[in-house]
């Protein structure tokens, strides 16, 4: 039986023609797509300042860095993510500080975090789940810094209240640079900090042999940025197609009640990056997974818990077992594949076979 990927890059001839263009033009890293694709992604998301770097995770070490986050500092961020979130904190030394999530969205709960604040939080990581945006209302009450790990909803609005938001662009991605990242901030000193640090601590300053401090080469090449610029050209196309399949799997899945889609494909506010579900059972997941198995439909699990890696549960001096949502989430989470150009028939034969793993569950 024919693979149904779990994701698919959307790249047209445009994305071919400025590939070429850019390995063609002898620039292939600081060259002018890197810049064009800074200020054209700053003017898409309506921040000042955009600034290429090679990963989402790289984006996000350096804006830890950039505030000076140090050993003994901690930050309050969320127990269900992609790894990077908590590694980036634990590159600094500092700790991560686990809050438990909402238990239908799979969002940090905001509510959580003031019991988790002590005089050693120095800032507030939350993450965009699933192209949702967090609610930073109440986060920006508290006072602190906060980066938003954006890296799953590229063209979602932004909302106020953060210094910086971080995207990545890694092929499952809304759009793709093959690898790549872009933090965009308002604040003009933390921007001109984060270019320094991506590029190996340099300022643009004479005495800049006294000056500078140690920094990363963390840069986008151009050849990456030329991807991206192609990219941005095509999203209103992209967030589009993947909408309307977001909306088709929502439809045909609403018959049955042992599964339960996590987005609101309706919400404006959410970008559609991945299609997860919450299973009623672990069983029905089991159940599911086998027929994707033998139907060649891949899936994913979602992330585990944070904790569950031994060495952030060593690192960060928490247990799993003190955040029930996340767990509870993460054990019953299932990934659909989604991507721009995924077929109505494509979606029938994934709900033809979830609804038969439901069957066979239910025995
Ligand atoms: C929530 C989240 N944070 C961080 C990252 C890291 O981004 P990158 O793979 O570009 O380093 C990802 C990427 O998958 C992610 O999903």
């Amino acid at each position: 039986m024919k693979r149904t990927p779990l994701f698919q890059p959307f790249i047209t001839n445009l994305e071919m023609r400025l590939v070429k263009k850019a390995l063609k033009s002898g620039n292939l890293s600081r060259g002018p797509f890197v810049e064009s694709f800074e200020q054209k992604f700053a003017e898409f998301v309506g921040c000042r300042f955009a600034i290429a770097v090679s990963s989402g995770t790289a984006g996000l070490d350096i804006c830890l860095k950039a505030l000076g986050i140090a050993q003994n500092d901690e930050i309050i961020t969320s127990a269900y993510s992609f790894v990077a979130s908590a590694n980036c904190i634990l590159y600094q030394k500092a700790k991560p500080v686990f809050c438990d999530i909402n238990p239908t969205n799979g969002l940090i709960n905001t509510r959580n975090i003031k019991k988790q604040l002590s005089n050693k939080t120095k800032a507030i990581l939350p993450v965009d789940i699933f192209g949702q945006k967090c609610d930073l209302s109440t986060i920006r009450k508290f006072g602190l810094p906060i980066i938003v790990d954006a890296c799953e909803s590229f063209g979602a609005p932004i909302l106020p209240g953060a210094l910086a938001h971080v995207y990545g662009f890694y092929p499952n991605k809304q759009i793709t640079t093959g690898e790549g990242g872009m933090i965009v901030t308002d604040d003009e000193d933390f921007a001109t900090k984060l270019r320094s640090l991506r590029n190996q601590g340099f300022k643009k300053s004479k005495d800049y042999l006294n000056e500078i401090d140690i920094g990363y080469n963390f840069r986008m090449s151009d050849i990456n940025a030329a991807l991206g610029v192609a990219q941005l050209q095509n999203t209103k196309r992209i967030l589009n197609k993947r909408r309307k399949a977001a909306f088709f799997y929502a439809k045909a899945l609403c018959k049955t009640n042992e599964v339960q889609p996590v987005l609101d494909e309706r919400d404006c506010n959410i970008s559609i990056f991945n299609y997860p579900i919450i299973c009623k059972s672990v069983a029905v997941r089991d159940s599911i997974i086998k027929e994707f198995t033998k139907n060649n439909i891949e899936h994913s699990l979602g992330f585990p818990p944070l904790l569950d890696f031994k060495y952030i549960e060593r690192l960060a001096d928490a247990k799993s077992s003190d955040f029930p949502n996340t767990k509870k989430f993460a054990q019953r989470l299932l990934c659909l594949p989604i991507f721009t150009s995924i077929s109505k028939r494509q979606i029938k034969r994934i709900v033809r076979s979830i609804e038969q793993g439901i069957k066979n569950a239910q025995g």
